[in-house]
């Protein structure tokens, strides 16, 4: 594939560029390349080229849930966002805390997703070490509960989580105020990386820097939500006060823009959606926790950029370099030579307002229904392959990465 007109960032600069695509990865970065008969010719128009996103906290649903969303469904939602790849977490049903219900889950995504993908292995409260340890290879962190939140998966007893923390490879914890300390200690004490999920409070953002001056390999999500969304919203109407429930819930406004800023200067190291769709009747009908987001992160966090609160090289790091090189995916994140060619291409122009219509996601609804994009998707490309152009969908060729590969 020859892309041309690209615009893209390199280091702080804006290049117009045109850009050789061969067998799945970038190769050469240039200008007037001889166009070749054989070759597909993609015109970005001038438009900005981003890496494809990668969203390290989506909850797919598959196996258990698919009433809610399945690996089709939140696949396609994903690269009609720009999402070319998402790690899947483990509160699924069978839960995927087992050799076998991983095995499970593989088997239902292969061949069945529009985006990469990459999957999470859970930690239990019955010590389930033995198999987290075998895990390893196949999965990109065990993810550990250290806070009530849909399933049933809360691991609270202190040997056990020692045990699971040590058999794993990496950690990603949902651990909100004062169990993100804890969380930072067995870390320490276990010499592991820790992942912090949804990264919430003004004060939680304290435990980071201590930790990251320490030395101790920490980093912090935050979501879309918590940016854009605080408590006032969700206080606003009947229908909010429910919909708009999620854990770690919506704080204040002043949380949101200390959060911004931890973002743009390092705090907080990636932006991953917590995507976790749930049926509207379900939320009316009982306190459900978590929304859908995966197909509006890079339109809504474009809305930063728009309003100086995050640059445009900061967005490419917490959107996908940074994803990348936590989770050790050698081959993703940035559009450089021998990096797997995965990319958006946005209209930076396109303000227009986010519909109902258009949502992906079998939840059917989203919380910025009705607020102003800040960018618009127009392609998505995965592996040198249109696989989004325009509101046309390509084929399923997502496949599953791997720590081997
Ligand atoms: O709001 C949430 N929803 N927080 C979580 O931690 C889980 C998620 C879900 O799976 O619905
Ligand atoms: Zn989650």
């Amino acid at each position: 594939m020859l892309v041309k007109n690209a615009k893209i960032i390199m280091g702080t600069e804006e290049v117009l560029v045109d850009i050789l695509i061969e067998n799945g990865r970038f190769v050469k970065f240039g200008k007037d390349f001889v166009e070749n008969s054989q070759k597909e010719v993609l015109d970005a128009n001038f438009h900005y080229i981003l890496p494809g996103i990668i969203d390290a906290h989506t909850h797919m649903r598959t196996p258990g849930f698919t009433q809610k969303e399945d690996n089709i469904s939140g696949s396609k939602a994903a690269i009609r966002g720009g999402v070319t790849t998402f790690f899947d977490m483990p509160n699924t049903n069978p839960a995927t805390v087992t050799l076998e219900a991983l095995e499970e889950k593989r088997n239902i995504y292969k061949g069945n997703s529009y985006s990469d993908y990459a999957f999470y292995f859970g930690g239990t409260r019955f010590d389930n070490h033995e198999e987290v340890e075998k895990a390893i290879d196949e999965t990109v962190a065990t993810k550990i509960f250290l806070n009530v939140s849909t399933g049933d998966m809360l691991v609270e007893e202190d040997a056990i989580l020692e045990n699971i923390f040590k058999a794993s490879k990496r950690v990603a914890v949902h651990a909100e105020e004062e169990m993100v300390s804890k969380a930072i200690q067995l870390a320490r004490k276990t010499k592991k990386p820790l992942y912090l999920c949804h990264i919430s409070l003004e004060k939680e953002l304290e435990y980071i820097r201590e930790a990251k001056e320490m030395d101790v390999e920490v980093y912090g999500e935050v979501t879309p939500h918590h940016l854009f969304l605080s408590e006032e919203d969700r206080e606003s109407t009947e229908e909010s006060k429910l919909f708009l429930r999620t854990k770690p819930e919506l704080k204040t406004k002043q949380d949101n823009e200390a959060l911004w800023k931890a973002l743009q200067y390092g705090i907080l190291d990636t932006v991953g959606t917590d995507h976790a769709p749930h049926l509207l009747e379900e939320k009316k009908a009982k306190l459900t926790f978590g929304m859908p987001s995966v197909e509006h992160s890079l339109e809504m966090m474009w809305k930063g950029v728009k309003e100086g609160k995050l640059s445009i090289p900061r967005l490419q790091e917490v959107m996908s370099e940074n994803p990348a090189k936590i989770f050790g995916l050698k081959k993703k994140g940035k559009i450089a030579v021998g990096y797997d060619a995965d990319f958006v291409i946005i209209d930076d122009g396109d303000h227009s307002e986010i519909r109902q219509e258009e949502i992906i996601s079998k939840a059917a609804w989203s919380p910025y229904v009705g607020q102003k994009r800040g960018c618009k998707v127009l392609t998505t490309v995965l592996r040198g392959n249109i696989v989004y152009h325009e509101g046309k969908f390509g084929k399923k060729i997502g496949k599953e990465i791997l720590k081997h590969e």
